[in-house]
């Protein structure tokens, strides 16, 4: 499963864009046409203006701007006059190259129907899709394939389309045309329509659906229906209707209910419908919409139906739905002039005829009826994009030499097998965009300066720019990750940057720079093409400068080079295959932790899989760094996904991963240090230092604080699962930070989610989830109120002496016995606020209800902590004695607890969703 994070910065900031958003949308929905955000496109157009359809009054632009390569054709003379639009006058075809791209503009994220169409008509004189020879070819949909067009045994004539809904995944969207080897690619339009995004909530970023079929039924006499009519411009066909069909048909309007929005069916399409003869007995509608020239025994099908009862009276008609004899959909009645669609929500079903059957049910006195219908196929988008910067650098490169190389269209690396020549890609992590690490351009023909683009791809190990025609100086520009540059023979000249120099110096860069002018100035080791031993070099470069930094880097590099030749290899290669890492962050190698830690000196501690060790980065940081030892590399589960999860949530109560190290050698993670340990160690070690009631309740609204942004502003929500005071750090300003996270996981809908791994630590395990295994963001709400009570009482969760005791039971039971002041840490020696005690108190006990809905948010604690807290910071701690009677307050939390005590867990509903969820629902939209 791949499941990307997007953090907010903060609440209040989310808040804004979306009020940003819906006033946007507004402004949008009321003050713009519907045909908006349509981009339409005639492939080929020699004319190099654009022109109004006149069918649908659609402008449609020359498709120069939108591609590179092909060549501009015209359908034959004979078809030309029968031509139904302009469109198919034209197209572009891709004789070269075996893929080639269009871009589209588009807003990322947003929801798109994107249409290419193929009109054939023979205009290479060649009766390609009639000579009994197989023709055809593929279409991507960005790096993921979307659909064969086959165009074998097809009437030159013929308009083909094929439509996708999409999100789109960057600010533009790629269609691409791969040649099979079984005939040209070309196309004739291609359009993208913006579609609502509540529309059709089968499809996200790795899911897209492709139309197979859209049918409107009746009586109609336009072969396809489109824009005007359908705001959204999709293509209805109409269906020839033959005995024992009918078509019926009305004027009255059919209505959508307000707030379905999930089709927006126009209510013309809707007025026809088909139905049985009054002499047909049978009862039986039996249809199907496959086509020769589509295999759909392996496609995975969603249909839609569409329904109004448009007949006047009042009829009695009832019917069961059937997809290739399986019954969807049973005993429906259509509702009055009312729009009813029949969907499974997110089931694609396996249908190799793409058949359907209405069958009238034993009451009904009339037979069943259809108005529309649509048919949508899986596409899965499993294939990542390179990543975003690398495909900006390129494409700087592109344009900064000028570069037109055949197969340099679409994505740099993806699909692997089109990944542009002169490239490697790195792979290796599974759940990561491919990066770029190594350019070869090589005898290019490259003129003018070297372009610094080069410089700022992080994952670019080595550039091979020999033999052009480069001239000028070397850039000085600090060098991410690169580790062989060859500039030899070009045209450059000096100086060379420090920046690179002392990366050479440092045996870092095998640097190349012979037959070039700099060299006729300096004559060192990169200057000459007989290359000297690599340690020679690198010895010299460290002899020099006699500190105890290079000292150091002499290590490292004798190690890494000398007996490790390997070693660094190693150091990094074992694991990659398994690494599904997605970071963006320092990976240390064992040689440079056993330095950081000082040979492993100082044990800090054992965290949840290993021990901690203290640290020192080079630049002074201290860090914890804690490592997994080898014996227990293969059963770690939980680095990965702590790893993923801290990379990707920055917020000042969550502790920040500073680097790792994964490889044969070791499983590390390297963290900020946080001098003052952790909250258990504060609040139960010695009674040499206790914390005051105010940096208490400080520390809560900290660790609150940090789970509600784990709650609330990760999307999709991220449950620690094992909130406890162990993993609330402390930094030497005593801020509560949160650590830990080797159980976190990450739910698209955190609300409910069904979870058999057993999760967190006795005595902070919400009973709840103990009975359903349920996990939800109140799992961690619950082991908070724990964190709570232990903050209050300084007594662990569960207590032992005089006997066994569960804290908040402990807690009701002190209250039950007449004074709240008795729960009270003593180390506090009574310096309490005694109003915000209550307040506490009440949320903590809140917090540990038995029934998750009864608890409250992270959010409410958060807002309920920061009311108490300028209380307590306007410094007014009252002396609260102990032996006062009990006063009014006591009784009125005493009240409240006997009810939470007999509360009753309330089950809160669990469903799934996702496409595969296997459960099928019947879901009239109307909600009759
Ligand atoms: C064009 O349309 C006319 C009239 O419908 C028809 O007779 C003719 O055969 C068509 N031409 C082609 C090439 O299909
Ligand atoms: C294409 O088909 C037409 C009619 O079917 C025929 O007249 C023509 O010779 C064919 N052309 C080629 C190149 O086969
Ligand atoms: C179809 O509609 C046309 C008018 O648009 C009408 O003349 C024709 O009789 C209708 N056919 C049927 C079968 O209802
Ligand atoms: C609509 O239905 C009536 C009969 O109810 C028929 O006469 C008429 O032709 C139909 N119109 C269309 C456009 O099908
Ligand atoms: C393409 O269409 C032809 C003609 O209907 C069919 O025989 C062939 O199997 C199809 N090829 C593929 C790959 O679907
Ligand atoms: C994803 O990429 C792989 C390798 O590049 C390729 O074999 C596969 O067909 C691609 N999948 C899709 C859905 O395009």
């Amino acid at each position: 499963m791949v499941i990307n994070f997007i953090c907010w910065p903060s609440i209040k900031l989310a808040w804004i864009l979306a009020l940003l958003l819906n006033l946007l949308m507004m402004i949008q929905v009321h003050g713009q046409p519907p045909s908006s955000g349509f981009i339409s496109i005639d492939c080929g157009l020699r004319n190099s203006s654009s022109y109004n359809d006149s069918a649908t009054g659609l402008r449609f632009d020359p498709d120069g701007g939108f591609v590179e390569g092909g060549m501009r054709k015209q359908i034959s003379q004979e078809f030309m006059a029968n031509a139904t639009n302009e469109q198919q006058k034209t197209l572009r075809s891709f004789p070269n190259g075996s893929r080639n791209c269009y871009t589209l503009p588009s807003t990322i994220g947003k929801k798109y129907l994107l249409r290419a169409i193929f009109t054939y008509g023979n205009y290479d004189g060649l009766n390609k899709t009639l000579d009994g020879s197989p023709f055809l070819f593929g279409l991507h949909i960005g790096v993921n394939f979307w659909e064969a067009v086959n165009l074998t045994s097809i009437k030159p004539s013929t308009m083909v389309w094929k439509e996708v809904l999409t999100v789109a995944p960057s600010n533009s969207v790629s269609v691409c045309l791969v040649n099979f080897g079984s005939g040209i690619p070309f196309i004739s339009a291609l359009e993208l329509r913006p579609l609502e995004d509540t529309m059709y909530p089968f499809f996200n970023t790795s899911v897209s659906i492709s139309l197979y079929s859209r049918y409107r039924l009746g009586n109609v006499t336009d072969l396809i229906t489109r824009y005007p009519t359908d705001n959204y411009d999709r293509f209805w066909q109409n269906h020839a209707t033959e005995y024992p069909w009918m078509d019926i048909n009305t004027t009255n309007k059919v209505e959508t209910l307000p707030g379905n929005n999930l089709f927006n069916i126009p209510s013309v399409i809707m007025q026809d419908a088909l139905t049985l003869h009054d002499m047909n007995k049978s009862g039986l509608i039996d249809y199907s919409t496959a086509h020769p020239n589509i295999d759909t025994k392996s496609l995975q099908l969603l249909p839609i139906f569409h329904f109004a009862e448009i007949n006047g009276s009042n009829p009695n008609r009832r019917f069961d739905i059937y997809s290739a004899g399986e019954l969807l959909f049973s005993d429906f009645s259509p509702s009055r002039f009312q729009v009813d669609s029949l969907y499974q929500n997110g089931r694609f079903l396996h249908n190799p005829n793409a058949s359907f059957l209405l069958k009238k049910t034993g009451t009904s006195t009339l037979p069943p009826l259809i108005n529309a219908q649509e048919v949508y196929f899986l596409v899965r988008m499993d294939n990542l994009t390179t990543d975003t910067k690398d495909v900006n650098y390129m494409k700087e490169v592109k344009n900064h030499y000028n570069l037109t190389r055949i197969n340099w269209k679409g994505d740099p690396c993806s699909p692997r097998e089109y990944s542009w020549e002169g490239l490697t890609c790195d792979y290796s992590k599974s759940n990561q965009n491919p990066t770029i690490v190594s350019v070869n351009l090589s005898a290019s023909g490259l003129k003018g300066g070297l372009a610094v683009s080069f410089m700022n791809m992080v994952s670019l190990e080595n550039l091979d720019l020999s033999h052009n025609n480069l001239t000028g100086a070397i850039p000085d520009y600090r060098l991410n990750s690169l580790k062989i540059l060859n500039l030899s023979n070009n045209q450059l000249v000096g100086p060379i940057p420090d920046s690179i120099l002392r990366r050479f110096q440092a045996g870092l860069l095998d640097l190349r720079l012979e037959g070039n002018p700099v060299c006729s100035k300096f004559k060192d080791t990169y200057c000459s093409n007989k290359r000297k031993n690599t340690i020679q070099t690198m010895v010299i470069a460290v002899m020099v400068p006699v500190v105890l930094v290079s000292l150091l880097v002499l290590m490292c590099i004798i190690r890494k080079f000398c007996w490790g030749g390997k070693s660094d290899h190693e150091d990094y290669a074992m694991y990659e295959e398994e690494t599904s890492l997605h970071v963006d962050l320092r990976r240390f190698t064992y040689v440079e932790l056993k330095l950081i830690t000082n040979d492993f000196q100082s044990i800090i501690g054992k965290g949840g899989f290993g021990i901690v060790y203290h640290g020192n980065l080079e630049n002074g940081d201290e860090v914890a760094v804690k490592v997994l030892m080898e014996t227990s590399i293969a059963e770690s589960t939980d680095f990965l996904p702590e790893v993923e999860t801290l990379s990707k949530v920055h917020h000042k109560n969550l502790v920040t991963l500073k680097g790792y190290c994964q490889n044969k050698k070791c499983l590390a993670l390297i963290y900020d240090f946080m001098s003052r340990g952790n909250l258990q160690q504060l609040i139960r070690g010695g009674d040499d230092y206790s914390l005051n009631w105010q940096q208490r309740l400080h520390i809560a609204l900290d660790a609150a604080q940090g789970l509600e942004y784990l709650h609330e502003s990760c999307t999709p929500s991220i449950v620690h699962r094992d909130v406890k005071t162990p993993n609330i750090l402390l930094d030497k300003n005593l801020v509560g930070i949160i650590s830990d996270f080797g159980l976190s996981r990450a739910f698209n809908d955190a609300h409910t989610h069904i979870s058999t791994v057993a999760a967190g630590t006795l005595g902070y395990l919400d009973p709840e989830y103990h009975a359903t295994f349920q996990l939800t963001v109140k799992t961690d709400v619950y082991s908070f109120g724990i964190v709570l009570l232990e903050i209050i009482t300084g007594q662990p969760p569960v207590l032992m002496e005089p006997q066994t005791f569960h804290l908040p039971n402990w807690v009701r039971h002190k209250i039950a016995m007449g004074n709240i002041h008795d729960i009270v840490d003593k180390r506090l020696l009574d310096q309490y606020d005694a109003s915000s005690l209550q307040s506490v108190v009440e949320l903590a006990m809140n917090c540990v209800e038995n029934a998750s809905i009864d608890r409250p948010t992270m959010a409410e604690v958060v807002s309920r902590l920061k009311e108490l807290l300028p209380v307590v910071s306007s410094g007014k701690l009252s002396s609260s004695a102990s032996t006062s009677s009990m006063n009014p307050m006591d009784a009125e939390i005493r009240r409240q607890f006997q009810f939470t005590i007999s509360g009753v867990s309330n089950e809160e509903n669990s469903f799934r969703s996702g496409y595969n969820g296997g459960m099928s629902a019947l879901i009239p939209l109307s909600g009759r």
